[in-house]
């Protein structure tokens, strides 16, 4: 069976973003491969975390991950720290990696053009403790949204380094990304990523939104004066972006959604987004409640990290005795 790893880093509560370009993907896929999901809680505090909201926040992205159908009798569900080896494999391959690659890295280059402040070493140097992540496992696939591509290449060029500096010791990963719902787009603002830090309350709709609310945000969502419902990602980005929302969770194509709107108006179609982003909410929302009353979170997490630590501990063992650090 192949393998197939991703991890979610919930800095802020999960968006539907984050549900449609991943989570749906591995509930998909844990039938057909061996998945391993994981909670990058290590990832999450590269940027400053109140600690009761990140504790909050790492709870309800297990138990989402649950509710969204993610089964812990197939998939191997765990937090990053509680592996160790994650951050031990972080820190060796940050020692096979270059400044200039890690300058490249789009996310990091965004953060500095906009003048942040104060970021970190550990902002910086993510990419390595996410190759670590990925390569414990040496999973056949990634599935990431668009944005986490990049990081993905360089964990394959750090894989190749190693392997040829040594011997093959890391299996190359492929991204794995949707051609629909990779980037949905913010619901105020289409040109901008669908995300946590959304300035916007209203571009972005968190999974445990209230579903009237979560219809409030579609109901204003940007769009154009065309007047016409049409797929087209260039010209209309907004209108695109609710077709993608829709098709992407009942299983259609924006092309085909379009064609069955055409002729029809804006507020039409927001409506019908709404219902079906509503209907996903509401079903999502039940279990996650469910879930959380029979409290099985630290279970699943046990277990999950047991699974998963059984494999990270003999690859970076074998890591540690190619590079020369063990004496024996
Ligand atoms: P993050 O929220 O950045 O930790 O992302 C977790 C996963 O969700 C990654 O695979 C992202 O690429 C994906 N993701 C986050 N936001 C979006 C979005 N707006 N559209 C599609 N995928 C997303
Ligand atoms: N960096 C990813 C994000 O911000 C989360 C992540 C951490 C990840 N480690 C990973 C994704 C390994 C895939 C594989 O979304």
């Amino acid at each position: 069976m192949k393998r197939m790893l991703s991890g979610i880093k919930p800095t802020g509560s999960l968006t539907l973003g984050n549900y449609i370009g991943a989570l749906r993907h591995f509930v998909e896929y844990q039938d057909e491969y061996e998945v391993i999901a994981f909670i990058a809680n290590l990832h999450c505090i590269t940027v400053y975390q109140e600690p009761k909201e990140l504790r909050k926040n790492l709870k309800d992205a297990v138990a989402l991950y649950l509710a969204a159908g993610l089964d812990p009798q197939k998939a191997t569900i765990f937090l990053q720290t509680d592996v160790p080896e994650h951050a031990q494999l972080g820190y060796i391959l940050a020692c096979y990696t270059y400044l200039g690659e890690l300058n490249r890295m789009t996310q990091f280059k965004d953060k500095m053009a906009k003048g942040e402040q104060n970021l970190t070493a550990g902002l910086y140097s993510y990419p390595c403790l996410m190759a670590a992540d990925i390569l414990l496992y040496d999973p056949d696939y990634v599935p990431v949204g668009d944005d986490q591509k990049q990081h993905v290449e360089l964990t394959r060029d750090i894989a190749a380094r190693f392997n040829n500096k040594y011997s093959p010791t890391f299996k190359l990963p492929e991204p794995l990304s949707a051609k629909v719902g990779a980037r949905i787009m913010s619901l105020s603002d289409p040109s901008r990523k669908m995300s946590k830090s959304d300035p916007s309350n209203n571009g972005c709709i968190y999974l445990l939104d209230d579903p009237a609310v979560a219809k409030n945000k579609i109901m204003r969502a940007v769009t154009d004066s065309y007047g016409e419902i049409r797929a087209d990602k260039e010209k209309q980005p907004g209108l695109y972006n609710l077709l993608e929302i829709a098709a992407s969770l009942s299983d259609t194509t924006p092309e085909a959604l379009a064609l069955e709107f055409s002729g029809k108006g804006y507020g039409e179609l927001k409506k019908y987004v709404a219902e079906v982003v509503c209907s996903s909410l509401n079903s999502l929302q039940e279990r996650y409640r469910e879930i959380l009353a029979n409290n099985v979170i630290e279970d699943v997490l046990k277990e999950g990290a047991e699974k998963a630590h059984r494999i990270a501990y003999k690859k970076l063992a074998t890591v540690s005795r190619k590079v020369g650090l063990e004496i024996r």
